[in-house]
């Protein structure tokens, strides 16, 4: 007696790709505010305007920067990011203006600043609020003559530059308290654009997270694919951490995946305390549940070894079944009955 063919399970639960879109230069979305924002960006490109980008963190904001410098006349030059928080405030002006030889201890040679590199091309200033006031002064006033000279020099220089700041801060807060200098904010925003937060444009979601897995599918020269619970798991969730944290989800979990991308759902994930991943260290607060703990050890210690799932379970002790027994139960939030 012939039997009718089963269905195949893992295809049944296969979610269908979304037809491929072409980004805007670096920027993928097809939703309402994305094509506003590509719409405005298309046009200031091909301007001098100094534009201010304001949007939560991990909204895309350098790729904005990066795509007005890559859609105008100065693509060919060079496009130099400084992350202004992340510099001191004793060398921020060396830096960004460059000294001369002996202009100050350790300036032990001549030091040509991130101006004068950018010379011809665009500077992208990110979190220019966090900039301290002294400086912002300075900097105005380098914006408004085109001029400077180097730390220790007499030399006035002066450089063809286009600027384009970032902040993930409310710049009018900013300014209201004292961290922001008013004249600053209206000479960096001559042309204001919002990124705007992943929870204001649903419709990207999918879109963007086949665009990362693509991506990782590429770089591995792997053929995984979304199930379609997780594409409802991806869409529900309300992403505070935007793009970045959407990315760094498919990631995670292309990492688990043999072929069929399964997401857990954030708002469980992220109810934990996040351990902090440095240099092959994980620090685990005091007073973590130990089933959290030994999560984030299983999940960092896969991570470390790019998903090779034998070398994870005999570095961490335990056999090949007990892993993959461990990652189903995650991925599907199962309750865990076999102690390590
Ligand atoms: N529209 C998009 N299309 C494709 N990738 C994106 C998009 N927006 C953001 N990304 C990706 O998300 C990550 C975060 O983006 P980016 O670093 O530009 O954010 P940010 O706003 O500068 O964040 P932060 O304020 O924390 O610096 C990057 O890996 C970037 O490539
Ligand atoms: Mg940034």
């Amino acid at each position: 007696m012939s039997r009718a063919p089963k269905p195949d399970p893992i295809e049944s639960e296969v979610a269908e790709k979304p037809a491929a879109t072409e980004p805007f230069g670096l920027l993928y979305g097809r939703s309402e505010a994305m094509t506003q924002l590509c719409n405005q960006l298309a046009k200031v490109a091909q301007t001098f305007a100094s534009v201010l980008i304001i949007g939560e963190s991990g909204t895309g904001k350098e790729l904005v920067a990066k795509t007005i410098h890559d859609r105008s006349q100065r693509a060919k030059q060079p496009f130099i990011p400084v992350n202004c928080g992340a510099i001191p405030a004793n060398l921020i002006e060396a830096e960004l203006f460059g000294h001369e030889k002996g202009s100050f201890t350790g300036a032990v040679s001549q030091h040509v600043g991130y101006f004068e590199h950018a010379s011809g091309g665009t500077i992208f200033l990110d979190e220019i609020t966090e900039m301290a006031p002294e400086m912002q002064v300075k900097l105005l006033r380098v914006l408004e003559t085109g001029c400077f000279h180097r730390v220790g020099g007499i030399e006035q220089i002066s450089v063809d530059v286009r600027v384009i700041a970032a902040t993930n801060r409310d710049p009018r807060t900013a300014v209201e308290e004292g961290a922001f200098r008013e004249d600053l904010l209206y000479r960096l925003a001559v042309f204001p654009v919002r990124a705007p937060p992943l929870r204001e444009r649903q419709g990207d979601i999918e879109l963007l997270a086949q665009h990362f897995l693509d991506h990782f599918n590429a770089a591995e020269k792997a053929n995984k694919v979304f199930s379609k619970r997780s594409i409802e798991t991806l869409k529900a969730y309300a992403w505070p951490g935007n793009v970045r944290e959407l990315k760094n989800t498919v990631h995670r979990a292309f990492i688990l995946a043999d072929k069929v991308v399964e997401v857990p759902n954030p708002s469980i994930a992220s109810r934990v305390k996040k351990p902090l991943l440095r240099d092959g260290t994980l620090n685990v607060w005091i007073g973590t549940p130990l089933a959290d703990a030994q999560r984030e050890i299983i999940l960092a210690t896969l991570n470390h070894f790019e998903g090779d799932k034998r070398k994870t379970a005999t570095t961490l002790g335990v056999s090949l079944k007990t892993l993959y027994n461990r990652l189903d139960a995650y991925q599907n939030n199962l309750p865990l009955n076999d102690p390590l």
